[in-house]
């Protein structure tokens, strides 16, 4: 067992039940789990949260358009996102959604904690308000045109009588922490938008509504209901528990990182620690606003192969490519904090060659020769040059550099580290050339050494890989002969771990694409979707 290295807790963000997830959606999710794998991995007590940001007047819109309720409208939908996050593989711990009990009652004790510190008062709202993003705008942060500054579309005008948290009050505060606790916002760029928002005055922030009524009642005046991101936010220790049950939440909390897409840094760096230092709280370690996946664009359209759009729907993807596929492209291609394009063609060609032929052949290959060269037995390594050494030492070195990536969600940049091993390895191949030593009864001590150590290369793989592709780390440990023995952390670090083990040739672990095929084939979905 790994040993144990203390607690690590995660979010995501809490998704709208109001749309398909589309793959956009699905990449902070796969992030979020691939952390939270990792840290199991290394030891750590893992805490990782999801789950539905059911309330709000989007909500209630939806659900009047279709002739049901708000609470029918929502359960159906949830369902389906709990359908794909099973589909996807993602290890969640705990699912939070906002129309619990348990979640309504606690939200109420945080608006109590705020409202006994004398931070919540009634006046009037006027002002716009952006109803996909939930968002309050003043006149001077619109611009001419009225739109939204987030998203883009327009916003309506809004006036009713409201309840105001004191926002202003905590302007200092907030500014004391972005400036001396830099790491509290990642990356950069964010952190200076922020800095630059509040810097503009920071105004008391309306939190309630009274013009509809899908939402947690205002404790101290059931008229009006909680604005959905103060429901929402509180969605981070609800779930832990706070106050009532506290035992989660006294282990837990504070929170690692909240990992969050850019359009909703603001709530999560500015509103959320305001509250908690209202309900005098304390704050989350860390929020990481990470980049969108643009969609479409021109480079796809315009390619010869392609018939339609791109196919965005991430349960068609994993249907035709597997789970691990479409995982290992979202977290090799894109820098976190970034925006990516997602095109299907990026998509097949990252497929075909790092997973079909780098991976893939690596492991095939490597297989094929201890059978044909060792009787299928792993045999000991007899000797060792240079071009051993470079092996062994990259790939017994990964491990470390792998985690330095982690702590800095650079998660392209931590498989390309594994990568390293799988491209050494493969020209390791080439340069030892096992065929022919294996022509040459005097190179059999030679041929040992390399069978074994591209056996013993293969086996960090597996064990690194296990966050991002645990499937693939399986069935690559069943055909190295590994199947019973647990991928463990710590044996990343080491070589000469395989004496004697028996391998089994298996079936290729990512069948080659013939990518203008599958463009063809998309495309042909894509028009349809
Ligand atoms: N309900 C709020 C979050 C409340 S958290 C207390 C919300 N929900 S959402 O469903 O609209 O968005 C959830 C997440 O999906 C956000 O972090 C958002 O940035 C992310 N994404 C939505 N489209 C995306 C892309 N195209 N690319 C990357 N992330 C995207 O906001």
């Amino acid at each position: 067992m790994a040993e144990n290295k203390g607690t690590y807790y995660i979010t995501t963000p809490i998704y709208y039940p109001s749309a398909k997830l589309h793959i956009g959606h699905t990449y902070c999710t796969v992030m979020a789990d691939a952390m939270a794998r990792f840290k199991r991995l290394q030891g750590y007590d893992v805490m990782f949260l999801t789950g539905t940001d059911e309330h709000g007047q989007k909500i209630q819109t939806l659900a009047d358009a279709k002739g049901v309720t708000p609470q029918k409208y929502v359960d159906d939908i949830v369902d389906g996102i709990k359908d794909l996050w099973a589909t996807m593989e993602i290890s969640y711990d705990d699912f939070i959604r906002t129309t619990e009990e348990r979640h309504m009652e606690r939200c109420k004790a945080i608006f109590m904690k705020m409202y006994d510190k004398g931070d919540i008062y009634k006046s009037e709202y006027e002002g716009w308000y952006c109803t996909p993003c939930e968002s309050f705008w003043t006149e001077s942060q619109l611009g001419e045109d009225k739109v939204c500054p987030d998203c883009g579309r327009p916003v309506q005008k809004a006036k009713e009588e409201a309840y105001f948290f004191k926002m202003s009050k905590y302007a200092d505060a907030l500014i004391d922490l972005l400036k001396n606790n830099p790491s509290f916002l990642e990356p950069e760029s964010r952190r200076n938008e922020m800095i630059a928002f509040i810097e503009q005055g920071l105004e008391d922030l309306c939190i309630s509504r009274s013009t509809f009524d899908w939402g947690i009642p205002v404790p101290v005046d059931e008229r009006h209901v909680m604005y959905v991101w103060i429901d929402a936010l509180s969605n981070y220790i609800t779930a832990l528990g706070w106050p009532d049950d506290p035992e989660k939440y006294e282990k837990y909390w504070p929170a690692d990182v909240h990992l969050v897409g850019k359009e909703i840094v603001r709530f999560h760096s500015l509103i959320w620690p305001a509250m908690l230092m209202s309900a005098e709280l304390p704050l989350p370690k860390q929020v990481r606003g990470h980049g969108w996946l643009l969609l479409g664009g021109e480079k796809v359209s315009k390619s010869k192969a392609r018939k339609g759009k791109d196919v965005i729907d991430p349960v068609i993807l994993i249907d035709r490519y597997g789970i691990d596929a479409l995982k290992y492209f979202l977290l090799r291609e894109y820098t976190f904090g970034q925006d990516g394009m997602f095109t299907n063609e990026t998509m097949l060609q990252r497929i075909n060659s790092d997973l079909a032929n780098d991976l893939g052949n690596l492991l095939s290959r490597s297989v094929s020769m201890i059978v044909k060269y060792c009787d299928g037995v792993v045999p000991e390594a007899k000797q060792r040059d240079e071009i051993d050494d470079d092996l062994i030492t990259i790939a017994t070195s990964a491990a470390a550099k792998v985690e330095e990536k982690m702590n800095l969600f650079q998660y392209n940049l931590a498989l390309d580290e594994i990568w390293n091993i799988v491209r050494r390895a493969n020209k390791y191949i080439d340069e030892k050339m096992p065929w022919a030593l294996a022509k040459d009864e005097s190179k059999k001590d030679e041929l040992d050494t390399v069978m074994r150590n591209l056996a013993e290369a293969l086996r960090i793989v597996s064990i690194l890989i296990i966050p991002y592709m645990h499937t693939t780390s399986d069935k690559m440990r069943e055909q190295l002969g590994l199947a019973d023995v647990e991928g463990v952390w710590n044996d990343a670090f080491e070589f000469y771990q395989m004496n004697g083990v028996t391998v089994h040739k298996g079936d290729a672990l990512f069948p080659r694409l013939d990518v203008e095929k599958e463009l063809d084939a998309l495309g042909e979905i894509g028009a349809a979707q």
